[in-house]
């Protein structure tokens, strides 16, 4: 059965990198990958042409897709709007919410050829693989009530933070699953000392524990967490947490890598349907130059077909292509050392599919 992918561009930097990856999918589609790819417009790009930063046929498209490989949005010309529904990073939302996206998946993996751009010691992050699992449609930045309002005199802000079992027993049984395929090691990260909802977070998690014996579950806070993933980060495989603690591990476990272009992400639904895109933004100080790494939406690439496309072979097979390049000494900007030459986006592709032909 032929699968459908959507590649949605973007702004800035995004219809580059983009452009790289749609390369490796063509070049997976020559050696019988049955896929059809198509392309729509999504965020500030979508604003411009059409008024809506996710237009319907993109959401319909969207919808209909097994895939969807998304480059980046937003950017300063967009900034100023004042309606907020209009701005570009609602492109993004809406797809989070529209496809139910609950289950994001960001690794956090060093390459050894990689190991000086670390903010870290090369011995504490040489070999770091992590993946982190967070909870991406539920928690703070969803709950009800929320708000400001006046009380006593004063104006008050807030928010609720709030997860029902079922969403927690979910995104856990992707968190053990994961554990399963990587290291059988699965920390889960909450507030429980202090946080209700995050008491029942950790029930939940215990009570999954069994059905996976040979995953080992552990438990920690979310402060101790951060303070282990800058001082030990080697410890952790699979990290499942809610959606905000999330959010804030995720960077900082990315940081660690010290390369923002080199990171994939993955953002799946019940149905295996999923999101892939780079973990960073569409970087406007760099678009249009053809400077910008290409590698971390290529890799993404990688992730959607071991995760949604059932092809894992082909994905071992990129992220041997990109590991293959980097050995051979190739640099876009933001991961040359000083006085190093940089290649350019394409030219990194150019290696990237000529790496794959090879293997
Ligand atoms: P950013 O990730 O776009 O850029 C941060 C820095 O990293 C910049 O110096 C940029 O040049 C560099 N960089 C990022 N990706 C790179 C790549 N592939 N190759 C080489 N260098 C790269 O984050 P920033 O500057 O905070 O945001 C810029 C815009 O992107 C904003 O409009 C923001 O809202 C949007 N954004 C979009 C995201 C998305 O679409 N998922 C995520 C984060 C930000
Ligand atoms: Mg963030």
């Amino acid at each position: 059965m032929t699968r459908k992918i959507l590649v949605l561009p973007g702004d800035g930097i995004g219809p580059e990198i983009t452009a790289q990856a749609s390369r490796v999918l063509a070049a997976c589609q020559a050696q019988g990958l049955d896929v059809e790819v198509e392309e729509a417009p999504v965020g500030g790009a979508a604003y411009d042409a059409e008024g809506s930063p996710l237009p319907e046929s993109t959401l319909a498209r969207a919808r209909a897709a097994d895939a969807v490989l998304l480059g980046a949005v937003g950017g300063p010309k967009w900034d100023k709007l004042e309606d907020i529904s209009k701005r570009p990073e609602k492109g993004l939302l809406g797809l989070r919410k529209e496809l139910g996206l609950f289950g994001n998946l960001r690794p956090a993996l060093l390459y050894p050829q990689l190991a000086e751009a670390s903010s870290l010691k090369p011995e504490l992050v040489a070999g770091l693989d992590i993946m982190i699992v967070r909870e991406l449609t539920g928690g703070i930045y969803f709950g009800q009530p929320r708000g400001i309002e006046e009380r006593d005199g004063q104006r008050v802000g807030y928010n609720t933070y709030v997860y029902s079992e079922a969403e927690i027993e979910r995104i856990g049984r992707m968190a053990f699953e994961m554990a399963q395929k990587r290291g059988k090691k699965l920390c889960s990260v909450d507030k429980a000392n202090v946080l209700e909802v995050t008491m029942l977070w950790r029930e939940v998690m215990e009570r999954l524990a069994p059905e996976y014996p040979d995953v080992e579950l552990s438990h920690m806070y979310v402060d101790n967490a951060a303070m282990q993933l800058v001082r030990a980060p080697k410890q952790f495989d699979v990290v499942v947490t809610g959606n905000m603690f999330g959010d804030i591990l995720s960077d900082a476990a990315a940081m660690l890598t010290g390369s923002i272009g080199m990171l994939p992400s993955a953002s799946l639904n019940e149905s295996g349907q999923g999101m892939y895109e780079p973990c960073h933004g569409s970087a406007p100080d760099i678009a249009g130059q053809g400077l910008a790494n290409p590698l971390a939406t290529i890799l993404s690439v990688a992730m959607m077909l071991r995760y949604s496309l059932g092809e894992p072979a082909l994905a071992e097979r990129i992220e041997a292509a990109v590991g293959k390049v980097l050995d051979e000494g190739l640099r876009t900007a933001d991961i040359a050392a000083e006085g190093e030459r940089a290649v350019s986006t394409t030219e990194m592709g150019d290696a990237v599919l000529a790496a794959f032909e090879a293997l």
